[in-house]
């Protein structure tokens, strides 16, 4: 009897983690997002099938590089269920990097995907630190060239910097239909309303006058252009 609650306790285990580790598995062929739906569910609305048309699943521009003139010398065009609606229940999403030389892809994570980034032009040195352990926070990293790819696990903070003099360019794939983007500085010291200064003071080992200067700093989300246009879009 024991063994059998064991047993079937495993088996729940198991498939709960199956459903809730990862995008839950779609129920039919595709649910595309219905932007402007009132219903609230996990993802998006779906729109009815017979107003589907190709252009839900077809997004263009990825051959063209986004502007690299910002303070990080990087942008990301985000492929993402926000951006393409054929996305929605399907598990998948993906975006352009582009790198000006020196340019960063600053330290950041992605709380609902992994992520393997394919560097198609230039040369990176990309890498992520892992959860604490026991010998601390080990950082895996590497220089990666053209015709490369390179796995950043779930949830732990990753960046990629060009290390090359010529514009570097790389296509990550995600394995969620929105893998959401916490960038490490930006969440710390950028917060609305602010994490109070004492605290982050505490915590990094720095001043207040320290803290409080970092946190007047503009934290740039090179992502964000995207998501505006999203917003307005809808
Ligand atoms: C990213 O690139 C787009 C397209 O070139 C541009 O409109 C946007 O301003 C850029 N974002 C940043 C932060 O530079």
């Amino acid at each position: 009897m024991a063994a059998r609650i064991t047993l079937i306790a495993a088996l729940l285990a198991l498939a709960s983690s199956h459903a809730l580790a990862f995008d839950p598995s779609p129920l039919q062929d595709f649910c595309v997002a219905d932007y402007d739906s009132n219903v609230f569910v996990n993802g998006f609305a779906c729109k009815k099938a017979k107003d589907v048309t190709a252009d839900d699943f077809y997004f263009t521009g990825l051959d063209k590089p986004a502007s690299t003139a910002n303070e990080l010398g990087a942008n990301i065009t985000l492929v993402n269920v926000e951006r393409l609606p054929g996305l929605n229940s399907l598990g998948v999403a993906m975006s352009r990097i582009d790198y000006a030389p020196f340019g960063l892809n600053p330290p950041h994570s992605h709380p609902r995907s992994s992520e393997i980034l394919h560097v198609a032009e230039g040369t990176l040195y990309a890498g992520f630190v892992t959860s604490n352990t026991e010998n601390g926070n080990l950082l895996f990293a590497k220089k990666l060239q053209k015709g490369d790819a390179f796995v950043f696990p779930r949830g732990l903070i990753h960046f990629q910097f060009n290390i090359g003099d010529t514009d570097a360019v790389a296509f990550a794939t995600f394995g969620s239909q929105s893998p959401g983007l916490v960038t490490t500085a930006n969440a710390l010291f950028g917060s609305k309303p602010p994490i109070a200064d004492y605290i982050l003071a505490q915590a990094v080992q720095l001043s207040k006058t320290t803290v409080g200067w970092l946190q007047q700093q503009q934290w740039l989300d090179i992502s964000q252009e995207y998501r505006q246009r999203l917003v307005q879009a809808n």
